[in-house]
């Protein structure tokens, strides 16, 4: 336990974590009127920076995902204006680039795989479009000859994450938003309400509320019910395409049973490669095999990819949740808002993140959207989960 500091900083809000959840939620309460101070530990270490920024809804939905898809729906409905207010309000620009996205598929199996994806959007009423292998190439002439057709969604975009975020910063900064270097060790409370945060370096700062918007992290802060957060790595590359062409969509490939996504940014600078999926904590290895296959992948889809030089290569951690999707709304005790748990859609659901942590603090009601997604779901299914164990013992 770290020693007091005499240090004492005050706020209305503490936002424990810089990343686009944190940025994003610390602006919006700073514009309504509040006192925010943002705890930031290692600047880019969380999977702000490191992501691709796919906004990809419909092109990631997952079977049996339906609720996540929701939320996900909604809050690509609020880029086009969440972008706009971020570049008027910081002077900058966001980095949002609108869709479309393609998938294509390497061989006859992930063509079926990807057929029983596109019937699975269709029956959700989801907009998305059979393409065969010469369709796809009239949209991305830069895609394989070889490819076994594709699916084409138009809504599906991208953001640079590193723009949106350095805008989101400069907004912040405007808007009044003190940031806080150090990390959080403990979050303090009196008679089941937060009071503030501890410092590891032992300053406290005083807050009505607390926001945990550390990511990966989130699972780490003690003082508070445990939010059942996991680091799930993924390694992720950068390619300068320098004088090559580069794709001017997204582009998600099945290949050979593995997945990759390729993104461009504006003004041919950039193609992002990811990302692998890999249960191993907080390991920060860049391994040989891990960009082999990223590579080899991007290569399948799009041949040329091969040309651009290898400019970047980095590991982010996504925050992974039992079942996927985040976890929002109150903490479970007074004046503890959650708002981490984004696994593969942070990016995606930074702006409806915001608005529901703004709700929360400003006027304690937890928003329609955010109701499946509270902490007491898997409070709930620990129970069920703990009393079914001790019935099969039992019997
Ligand atoms: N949504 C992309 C990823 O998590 O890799």
């Amino acid at each position: 336990m770290p020693e007091a500091s005499s240090d004492r900083v005050t706020a209305d809000v503490v936002v424990i974590g810089g990343g686009l959840i944190g940025a994003a939620s610390a602006w919006r309460l700073a514009v309504a009127g509040l006192d925010v101070a943002v705890v930031v530990g290692e600047p880019g270490a969380g999977a702000s920076r490191v992501a691709a920024g796919m906004l990809a809804p419909v092109s990631e939905t997952t079977f049996t995902e339906e609720a996540l898809l929701a939320l996900n729906l909604a809050s690509m409905r609020r880029y086009p204006e969440f972008v706009a207010e971020v570049s008027q309000a910081s002077g900058l620009p966001s980095g949002f680039r609108p869709g479309p996205t393609i998938s294509v598929a390497y061989n006859a199996d992930d063509a079926a795989r990807l057929g029983v994806l596109a019937d699975y959007l269709s029956r959700l009423g989801l907009e998305s479009q059979r393409l065969t292998s010469r369709e796809a190439r009239g949209v991305e002439p830069l895609l394989a000859p070889t490819i076994r057709g594709g699916l084409l969604v138009p809504g599906d975009a991208s953001c640079d994450n590193r723009v949106l975020l350095d805008a989101l910063a400069v907004a912040g900064d405007r808007a009044g938003v003190r940031t806080v270097p150090g990390f959080v060790h403990h979050v303090v409370t009196a008679a089941d309400r937060v009071t503030g945060v501890v410092l590891a370096d032992g300053s406290p700062i005083t807050a009505g509320a607390v926001v945990l918007a550390n990511g990966a992290w989130a699972g780490q802060i003690t003082g508070i019910p445990p939010v059942p957060v996991r680091p799930i790595k993924g390694q992720i590359l950068r390619l300068d395409p320098g004088r090559f062409p580069q794709p001017g969509v997204v582009v998600r490939a099945f290949t050979r049973g593995t997945e990759v996504y390729l993104v461009p940014r504006d003004g041919g600078r950039e193609l992002v490669v990811g990302a692998t999926v890999e249960e191993l904590g907080f390991d920060h290895r860049v391994t040989a095999g891990g960009v082999y296959e990223l590579l080899r992948d991007a290569r399948l889809a799009v041949p040329m990819s091969s040309e651009y030089v290898l400019a970047e290569t980095s590991v982010g951690y996504r925050p992974g949740t039992p079942d996927n999707a985040p976890v929002l709304g109150h903490g479970g005790m007074d004046g503890l808002v959650l708002a981490t748990g984004h696994y593969r859609n942070g990016v995606l659901l930074t702006p409806v993140t915001a608005d529901i942590v703004a709700e929360v603090v400003l006027h304690d009601r937890v928003p329609a959207v955010a109701e499946p997604f509270g902490l007491a779901r898997f409070v709930r299914s620990l129970q069920i989960g703990v009393a079914s164990e001790l019935k099969e013992t039992h019997t």
